[in-house]
């Protein structure tokens, strides 16, 4: 996967792997792992799906209806990925933080939902419900921070609540932060996965 690894200077902080939205490239979000830990080293990815020239994770067969098939060989190939850059870059495999925004978030929480252990914790910005119908992997204690939108047209406040919901039958320890500007990351949703971020003792 085409990719962008930076070096932190604090080998104990959570590596953050960054996943962008719809028509997004692996910098994108490298301004908002600054934000939320300045001193980790980070992993941007590139998702590997074009739509119309935009870079996506996976296929979508219209908005918000998702190819499940790619959806979960996209996965699959993410997690592979992950496994061999850290090998590669040499940061902890057990110690990584996913941070994505959108089609981005979407990936991360299949991440979640298709495998044990795969990531420490993730911040998810404006995420939908990725699969349902399927058993969830123990995720006991595992922080995740949700940043939704009261108002966001392609996340209902229905679906984040469902989400929250799944993420927490399968142990996981949620915090959702709600804003009223639709889809969008604001600085101030950055700043309160920021603040989140550092209640989680990681640093
Ligand atoms: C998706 O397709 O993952 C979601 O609809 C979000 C987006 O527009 O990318």
């Amino acid at each position: 996967m085409r990719h962008i690894f930076e070096q932190g200077r604090d080998p104990k902080a959570p590596t953050l792997v960054l996943f962008h939205g719809t028509g997004g490239t692996e910098h994108d979000l490298l301004p908002l792992a600054g934000i939320i830990s300045p001193e980790s080293s980070v992993l941007g990815l590139r998702g590997n799906v074009l739509e119309n020239g935009m870079q996506r994770f996976f296929r979508r067969l219209s908005e918000g209806v998702f190819d499940e098939d790619d959806l979960i060989a996209r996965t699959k190939e993410v997690g592979d990925f992950l496994d061999q850059a850290a090998g590669q870059y040499d940061f902890d495999r057990e110690n990584a933080v996913a941070v994505g925004y959108s089609n981005g978030a979407n990936i991360a929480c299949s991440l979640l939902f298709h495998y044990p252990k795969v990531l420490r914790g993730a911040i998810l910005h404006h995420p939908m419900v990725p699969r349902r119908g399927i058993e969830l992997p123990d995720m006991t204690a595992m922080p995740i921070f949700i940043g939704a939108g009261s108002n966001d047209p392609i996340c209902s406040t229905k679906e984040t609540e469902e989400l929250g919901q799944l993420l927490r039958e399968a142990g996981a320890s949620v915090s959702v932060h709600w804003e009223h500007y639709g889809h969008q990351l604001t600085p101030s949703e950055a700043q309160a996965a920021s603040v989140w971020f550092r209640e989680q003792g990681w640093l």
